[in-house]
């Protein structure tokens, strides 16, 4: 190899290939054990009033191991059910891509497993953990891949079982997770009005001790209360956490439309992650989003960190409110500190 010429040197790289993203199905799993606020309460000194008062939430679903339901079982369900409804076989799959923290094994991704349950051949196979945002990563993710053209069609599943890394008696995250899986599958389409309009990828290392899981016990800063933060169990830092969420969840959704030129009211439906009703109002009322364009359903299901974006989204598009043409925004945030959105026209 000479060196390369002057020329060539200074030509521009070629311009991306004009290809579309569409997000033809959708699939969401949640386990069938429902799990009241009161009993939650009996474990970690609250009360119903308490939780709905400070959360918005009513219930969580929380997988029952002996029952063989897991984040692998909940992840298949969600992605077999958006392959169902995209019409999509699993051998069309060139890649899954899986956002979680609470794999049931480190080794290997879940990805790996739920391709090779549902049968996707030799599709390439991988996690990302970014929390909360898993899904919203993942998401952006796969749609650059597929529209770089190294990809065709990919299945994009969020999944988090935050039950297994529950404390029950830590009171400040017991009545906050619940458990859940949803996915979409994207393909690569002719349409180039179809992807991604604008996303927004961001994280903040600094502040990892206000939302973690200590490993082991060196991660555990000295001076903290030992009876709330345990090696293996999430500790969260509530008041830092609810600062940070409303924040950036206001300068995010900020961002996005600046980036792509648009204003709130260009926007058809705004797909969040469900933290805490608290958190949704603040940023509802400080871009006056109404109801009808900012889905929540936080009450039934708790906060489902990365099963919450996909799992609102499939109620969406099931219940027909997501139709094509639609500017959709997908918006979230929590530990890492991750934050992330990804606005689309659909
Ligand atoms: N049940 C009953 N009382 C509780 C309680 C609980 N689960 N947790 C805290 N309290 C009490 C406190 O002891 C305190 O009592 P005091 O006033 O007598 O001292 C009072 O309620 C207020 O505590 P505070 O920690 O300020 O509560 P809060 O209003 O911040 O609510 C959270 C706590 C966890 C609900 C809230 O901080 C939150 O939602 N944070 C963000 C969480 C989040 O979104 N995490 C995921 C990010 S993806």
């Amino acid at each position: 190899m000479g060196t390369p010429s002057a020329a060539a040197v200074s030509a521009k790289p070629p311009a991306l290939p004009k290809i579309g993203v569409a997000i033809l199905g959708s699939g969401s799993a949640v386990p069938t054990r429902v799990v009241s606020n009161d009993q939650i309460a009996a474990l970690c000194d609250s009360s119903d009033d308490w939780i709905f008062q400070r959360t918005g939430i009513r219930n969580r679903r929380i997988c029952d191991p002996a029952d063989g339901e897991s984040n692998r079982t909940l992840c298949t369900d969600a992605l077999r059910r958006a392959l169902e409804s995209a019409s999509v076989a699993p051998n069309e799959l060139d890649l899954v891509i899986c956002g979680t923290i609470t794999q049931d094994m480190r080794c290997p991704s879940t990805a790996c497993l739920v391709a090779s349950e549902l049968g996707c051949g030799t599709a390439a196979a991988w996690d990302i953990g970014a929390a909360c945002c898993g899904f919203v990563y993942s998401l952006n993710t796969a749609h650059d891949l597929i529209r770089s053209g190294s990809f065709k069609t990919v299945g994009v599943i969020g999944c988090d079982t935050v039950s297994a890394i529950t404390d029950y008696t830590n009171r400040n995250v017991a009545i906050l997770f619940g458990d859940a899986a949803g996915a979409v599958v994207l393909r690569a389409t002719d349409d180039v009005s179809k992807g991604v309009v604008a996303q927004c990828n961001h994280a903040n290392g600094n502040g990892w001790q206000e939302l973690y899981m200590p490993g082991w016990d060196e991660h555990i800063k000295d001076g903290a209360d030992r009876a709330l933060v345990r090696t293996g169990c999430l500790h969260m830092n509530g008041r830092e956490v609810f600062k940070f969420a409303v924040t950036t969840f206001c300068s995010l959704i900020k961002e996005t439309l600046d980036k792509a030129g648009l204003s709130v009211e260009d926007v058809d439906m705004f797909v969040c992650h469900q933290s805490n009703i608290r958190i949704l109002e603040a940023a509802s009322e400080r871009f006056g989003i109404d109801k009808e364009h900012l889905y929540v359903n936080i009450e039934k299901y708790g906060n489902t960190s990365a099963g919450s974006v996909p799992l609102c989204f499939d109620e969406l598009r099931r219940g027909g409110r997501i139709k094509e043409g639609q500017l959709v925004m997908f918006v979230a945030f929590g530990a890492g500190l991750t934050w992330s959105s990804s606005l689309w026209r659909m």
